[in-house]
């Protein structure tokens, strides 16, 4: 696609306002770090679907505060309520839209599909309609690797075929991805990137912030570093029998700083060129198995993971990585974290925080060294 450089027609200025929905998630809020010291002013929302936060705000917000030093605006907001979110538009001049927010519990997507549909589509659709009637045509959109079904080839291009997907989550982000394509063809002053994330690890490297979901989760790292807090007694590996050299499934982990920084690349662009609507993979193009990253997670936390094989899960895939040079190319965004970081800096925020972010109504204490002074 022809990108044209609108900023030195000056017809296009650069982002200073920035709305981040699911701000209070996991990827959300170590995105706002990022934004904030790259200078952008946040204003975020949520509704606490899958995080922690009361109507005294978001604790994993109050940290970036901490890291940062700058104040996030926040907002406790649904998606659903467009009423709620026209308000925010009105008190704020947004420049852009990152769009996090999102159910992505892939059991459950199977068993509510409607709550998953009206969550993700009307959600969206919502946000689209407020942001066009405020004059808003950027977003940055979080997409998945998962719109990309079983692979034909690996690493996987953007230009590989979607849509052959096997579960609701992932149906809602192609089923987004497509609205985004005929909205993008219909009505030129849309500017938009999707980014397919691949399987996102780690947490920012203070310890502050991490991954706390209030719902079940059944992702790999979080449920080894249960087993090795010794919450859970064992790591259930799903499959060692595929065609992988190990025999357990492969994917491409991503720090979710690498990730961060992502955003703030693809800000960057958008606030240039005039895109219409680009997607880019953020991955690192690295295949790594469940048995390699048992083994780097092992040796750095120095603490041992009982596993137990099973059958494969099933829609689980055999393996999937990124080819990521698009992002290299056009984002001019490369990943710099190791696998031995994103396993070090996932254990930091769960040993400094066992029990996740502080619950109700309790102040963010200060943490030194690891010890907490409260
Ligand atoms: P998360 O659940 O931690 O964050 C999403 C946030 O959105 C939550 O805090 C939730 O409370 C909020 N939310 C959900 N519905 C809302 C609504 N209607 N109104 C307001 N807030 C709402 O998830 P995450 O891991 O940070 O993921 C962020 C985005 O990235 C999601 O869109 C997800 O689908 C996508 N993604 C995540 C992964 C991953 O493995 N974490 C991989 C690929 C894509
Ligand atoms: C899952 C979602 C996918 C989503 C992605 C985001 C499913 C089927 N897919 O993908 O839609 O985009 O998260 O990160 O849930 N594993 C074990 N034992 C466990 C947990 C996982 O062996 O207890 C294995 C899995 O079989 C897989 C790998 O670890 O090979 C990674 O699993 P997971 O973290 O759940 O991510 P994905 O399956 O890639």
């Amino acid at each position: 696609m022809c990108i044209k450089n609108l900023l030195q027609t000056g017809t296009m200025p650069r982002f200073k306002t920035i709305l981040v929905t699911g701000g209070a998630g996991y990827i959300g809020s170590h995105c706002v770090v990022d934004l904030v010291n790259a200078g952008h002013e946040v204003v975020a929302i949520d509704n606490f679907a899958n995080a922690v936060g009361d109507d005294e705000g978001s604790p994993a917000l109050r940290r970036v505060e901490e890291i940062t030093g700058k104040k996030v605006t926040f907002y406790k907001a649904d998606l659903l309520n467009k009423s709620q979110i026209g308000d925010i538009f009105d008190k704020h001049p947004i420049d852009c839209v990152i769009h996090f927010a999102a159910l992505k519990a892939v059991g459950e997507s199977m068993q509510q599909p409607l709550l998953y549909y009206q969550n993700n589509l009307l959600g969206m659709l919502n946000l689209l309609e407020i942001m066009r009637s405020h004059n808003c045509f950027q977003m940055v959109f979080s997409s998945s690797c998962t719109v990309y079904g079983e692979p034909k080839h690996l690493p996987i291009t953007e230009d590989h075929p979607t849509g052959n997907i096997t579960n609701v989550y992932g149906r809602t982000k192609y089923f987004i991805e497509e609205m985004l394509k005929d909205l993008s063809i219909a009505d030129k002053r849309w500017n938009i990137i999707s980014l397919r994330y691949f399987n996102p690890v780690g947490a920012h490297p203070s310890g502050l912030i991490g991954e706390d979901p209030t719902k079940e989760f059944t992702n790999l790292m979080p449920f080894m570093a249960q087993v090795a807090l010794g919450k859970k007694p064992v790591l259930t590996v799903f499959g060692n029998d595929y065609q992988t050299p190990d025999g357990t499934g492969v994917r491409d982990y991503i720090h979710v700083m690498d990730l961060a920084s992502g955003h703030v690349a693809a800000l960057n662009l958008l606030s240039e060129n005039h895109v219409g609507l680009k997607v880019y993979n953020l991955g690192t193009g690295r295949g790594v198995s469940v048995k390699e990253l048992v083994e780097v997670f092992e040796k750095v936390t120095s603490t041992k993971i009982p596993l137990q094989y099973e059958a494969r899960r099933l829609g689980d895939i055999t393996a999937m990585w990124a080819d990521a040079t698009l992002a290299k190319n056009e984002l001019h965004w490369v990943t710099k974290h190791t696998i031995e970081e994103m396993c070090t800096d996932f254990w930091r925020w769960q040993t400094m925080n066992p029990d996740g972010y502080p619950k109700k109504n309790v102040k963010t204490s200060v943490i030194v060294n690891g010890k907490s002074s409260s």
